[in-house]
Order: structure tokens, then sequence, then C-alpha cells
């Protein structure tokens, strides 16, 4: 058994080998993906990957506090980040202090992530000089999706790229560890990620940012209701759960299941 300690918001670093973060809900999941990354993510994207929401919006303070709990004790070694969920960070600093406090103190996790730009940097910075580590996100916010119109990708013209990289150096000069570029064209995430000192990580950002994050189920094929560009399927898990769940019912049903063996008080022949 290896004593690795915990890593922190310290190890995420720029300019060395990219960090790799991947989302993760439950313990069970955190378990198998602690080994391999340097960040468990703990996304308000549990809202539609996990409730069936149509969007992140109706994700509340008590669901993030209580996945975030779960990932904390199946994670032994990478950094766990949980999301501040919409309406528990934007009225005030003051506001998200006492909710990012909540968040850090009932789940042992090293760092909260939210989402905005220039608007949110007075709270980044309110949080950093008070004891919560804050991860940015900017260009495609899911939480603004109805301001948006939409999920679509950021910096396509250039009044959107000035805005996105306006937002990224605003979040990083308030103080942010690291900062989250969503849904954004290449050439503005590599100009960010070129001239901020911040770590950037990418999710549909190109390989030009520091990092890279993936929501886990997208990347095993366990959440089919639709697959946007950036993710790459490394497995198709939702086909195999679907033949092991009919193989059952078809054993329960010609009563080939459950046998002698998995039963108590029966005497084998
Ligand atoms: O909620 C989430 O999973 C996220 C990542 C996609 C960055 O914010
Ligand atoms: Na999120």
């Amino acid at each position: 058994q290896t004593t690795t300690p915990r890593r922190t918001v310290r190890d995420i670093v720029k300019g060395a080998a990219p960090s790799v973060w991947l989302t993760a809900y439950t313990t069970p999941m955190a378990k198998l993906l602690d080994p391999h990354v340097d960040a468990l993510l703990v996304g308000d994207s549990l809202g539609m990957v996990l409730y069936g929401l149509p969007s992140t919006l109706a994700v509340t303070l008590d669901m993030m506090i209580a996945h975030g709990a779960a990932v904390v004790r199946g994670a032994a070694q990478a950094l766990v980040v949980v999301d501040l969920p919409f309406a528990s960070y934007q009225a005030s600093p003051e506001q998200a202090f006492v909710n990012a406090a909540r968040v850090m103190a009932e789940t042992g996790c090293g760092a909260v992530k939210l989402e905005g730009g220039i608007e949110m940097a007075p709270t980044v910075k309110f949080l950093a000089e008070r004891g919560i580590p804050v991860c940015g996100h900017v260009g495609l916010m899911p939480q603004s999706v109805n301001t948006a119109g939409g999920f679509r990708a950021q910096g396509k013209d250039e009044a959107q790229a000035a805005k996105v990289a306006a937002d990224a150096r605003a979040i990083a000069a308030a103080g942010a560890f690291a900062l989250v570029i969503e849904g954004t064209v290449e050439p503005v995430a590599r100009a960010i990620t070129e001239s901020l000192a911040v770590p950037t990580i990418g999710i549909g950002a190109s390989p030009a940012c520091d990092g890279q994050v993936l929501v886990s189920d997208d990347l095993l094929g366990l959440f089919g209701d639709f697959t946007p560009k950036f993710v790459k399927r490394y497995a198709e898990l939702g086909p195999a759960v679907g033949e092991a769940v009919a193989a059952y019912a078809e054993d329960v049903r010609a009563r080939r299941f459950p046998g002698p063996e998995h039963c108590f008080g029966v005497k084998r022949g």
C-alpha cells in the first residue's frame, strides 16, 4: 500500500505534464478513477447525467454536498473539486463564502469551482483570500444556458473571443488556482493558456490547455442522450449493461437464477 498524501491545489501546476481531471459523482466510481487522475471534479453536470434534469440549474447545494462527500470517501490521492451549483454563489461574495465553506467542511474536498468571468472575479478573490481554493470556469458556462440561448461553442467571433479572454484574465488575477475552459475555439484557449500563469483545464477547448477534463460517463459510454463533439468514447459500457441485464431477466424468467449455489439452506445434491 502506498501512503501518497492527497494532492492539493499546489499540485495542479502549469508546464509539466498535462493535468488529468475527470468527473466523479459516487464513491465506487471515485475508487475506480482515483489511481489515474490528478483531480476528481464533482461537477454539477450530475444533474443531467445522474438525475435526468434538462440543465444544471435545478441542482442544489445539498445534492453537491452529498455527492461531494461520497467522492471524497472514495478518493485516496486525487484532489477533489466540488462545483458550486446555480444560485448558491451569484448573489454576493458573502453568499458564496457561506455556501462554499459548507461544501468544504461537509465534504472534505480540497477546492470548489464556480462559473463566471469578470462579474465573478470579486467573489473568487473574496473566497481565495479567506482559505477557500477556487477553480474558475469560463467559455461555455452551462449555468448561463438561458442567457446564452443554448449550449454553443464560444470565441467564434472577435467580440466573443475578447470576452472569454477578458473573463479568463479576471478570474486568474482574482486568485483562482486553476481555470476550466469549456467549449471554446482553439486559438482563444491557446492564447489564454499561453498568456496566464494559472493552469488551464480544457473541455472542448483543444490540447493547447494545461490539462484536460471530461465527464466520465461520456467517455465510458454510460450517458447516451447525446455526445458532444469534444468527447472521445473510450468504452461502450451502456450496451454492456444492457446485455448483462437482459441475461439476468432471461435467467429469472426461465428459473435459471437463483441457482442452489446462491441460496441459503439448500442441500447441494
Ligand atoms: O459539471 C461538470 O462536469 C463540469 C465539467 C464539464 C468541467 O463543470
Ligand atoms: Na459544472
